[in-house]
């Protein structure tokens, strides 16, 4: 299997750009599934996630052309399966999104449950009580979610989230556009994809309204019609770049991103000692001293994202001092790389949801393995950070999400290439 080989120790230096955000493409795509037209979306980013999502469309008989320039040009009229392929499903989470999108369409879907970064326990309880709010009859077994039309049809109706669950909004969003009445769902995820999906619809006819604060309204429309969008900057993949200057040292201009989705990170990374100026559009980072402890608490947006715990992690194993890290999304988020970090010499206790991280002076390169996305790109850090060098394997987790990763490190100065096997 392919891996990463990484020279550690040298800082960042230069330029890089932020890709479009994963989170957002692999609901948007699906969102196409409702436009009675073609969408020509911008800035997809080329990563494995949103090859399998494309995939999937088009297997249910989407017409779909990509460009170079990050273009996807996606005409959906055709599709009449309700049924997409069960092995790609299980080869990603956002699959699932396939279901309200479906529902939404055609009244009907049956979509296996899906696969992904099993960091956790990651149940849809909240989906499914959307369909059924929106009067959905739902088949779940332990392999597929079956959906079909209740007795009394399908219409929009108040939803109370249990949490705040951005899988759920989404879904819920999705199959509300197209159904008749009002939907409301209260509680809802308020994280930037959220805000770009509902963008997306109303920019195709739809009309929602309060994406973005806890109250999000669908009156539900007729058809939505083709047009053009561009898909928001990866708020994830700018913080793991920042995060990777914070811990090796340099001085790097993060362009095409959005600073105000950036704050929550931003502020963290400077109180541990890294400079940050915001401009319109890009964020300079630079860190050359000594880094300083923090306390560290993972919560729904505008909180610190859960998607940037473990790269943080590796900024405080770094840190003078005793650094206090807390999950509140996903309790078991640690395991995926705290022993992998303490092979190369981080000190990490972890106490349920609270992982202690006493500063070292160094890490040391040593052959690690990703066990998820997030977890295999604080990996990477490590290395970049670390003397010696490092290997990162399993790095398909990595490039479910991220990018031309070792294509902008290098320009950055980071001796990284990936070995294939
Ligand atoms: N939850 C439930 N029931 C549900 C749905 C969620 O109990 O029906 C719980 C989850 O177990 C979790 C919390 O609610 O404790 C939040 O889960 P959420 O539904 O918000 O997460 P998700 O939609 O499965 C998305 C991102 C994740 C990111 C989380 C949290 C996508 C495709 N995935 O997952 O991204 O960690 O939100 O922000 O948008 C990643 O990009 O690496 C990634 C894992």
């Amino acid at each position: 299997m392919a891996r990463y080989e990484i020279h550690g120790g040298n800082p960042l230096n230069g330029t890089v750009t932020i890709s479009g955000a994963k989170n957002a493409a692999v609901a948007i795509l699906p969102a196409a599934l409702l436009v009675s037209g073609k969408c020509r979306i911008e800035n997809v980013p080329d990563i494995s996630d949103v090859r399998i999502m494309m995939d999937i469309l088009e297997g249910v008989g989407a017409k779909i052309l990509v460009s170079s320039d990050g273009t996807v040009e996606i005409d959906c009229s055709g599709v009449q399966c309700t049924r997409p392929d069960t092995e790609l499903v299980r080869k990603m989470r956002a699959s699932y999104y396939l279901m309200g999108a479906l529902l939404g369409r055609f009244g009907k879907a049956h979509v296996a449950l899906p696969g992904g970064c099993n960091f956790a326990s990651r149940p849809i309880d909240q989906h499914i009580k959307g369909f059924l709010a929106l009067g959905a009859e739902v088949d779940e077994t332990a392999e597929y979610v079956a959906l079909t039309p209740g007795e009394e049809g399908l219409r929009g109706n108040r939803i109370s989230m249990d949490m705040a669950s951005v899988g759920a909004t989404v879904n819920i969003m999705l199959a509300a556009t197209l159904i008749p009445g009002q939907t409301i769902i209260e509680n809802a995820a308020k994280e930037p994809h959220i805000v770009d999906l509902a963008n997306f619809l109303n920019t195709m006819g739809a009309r929602i309204t309060g994406a973005g604060t806890d109250t999000v309204k669908i009156r539900g429309v007729n058809a939505l019609r083709g047009g053009t969008y561009a898909i928001i900057p990866d708020q994830i993949e700018a913080g793991t770049y920042m995060a990777a200057v914070t811990a090796a040292g340099g001085n790097v201009l993060v362009q095409n991103v959005i600073p105000k989705h950036m704050d929550c990170i931003t502020s963290k990374l400077q109180e541990m000692g890294a400079r940050v100026i915001n401009y319109d559009d890009s964020i300079r980072i630079i860190r050359t001293g000594k880094l300083r402890q923090t306390t560290v608490k993972t919560r729904p947006y505008p909180g610190f994202p859960t998607d940037m715990q473990a790269q943080v992690c590796v900024c405080m194993a770094l840190a003078n001092g005793v650094s206090r890290l807390t999950e509140s999304v996903y309790e078991t988020r640690f395991f995926g790389y705290c022993t992998e970090l303490e092979s190369m010499g981080a000190n990490i206790w972890i106490n349920g949801k609270t992982a202690l991280v006493t500063g070292v002076e160094k890490l040391y390169g040593s052959t690690v393995c990703a066990h998820d996305l997030r977890a295999g790109a604080a990996l990477v850090i490590a290395g970049l950070a670390a003397e010696g060098t490092t290997y990162v394997e399993h790095i398909h987790f990595i490039e479910r999400g991220y990018e031309n990763l070792v294509e902008k490190l290098t320009a950055l100065g980071a001796n990284i290439r990936r070995l294939e096997d």
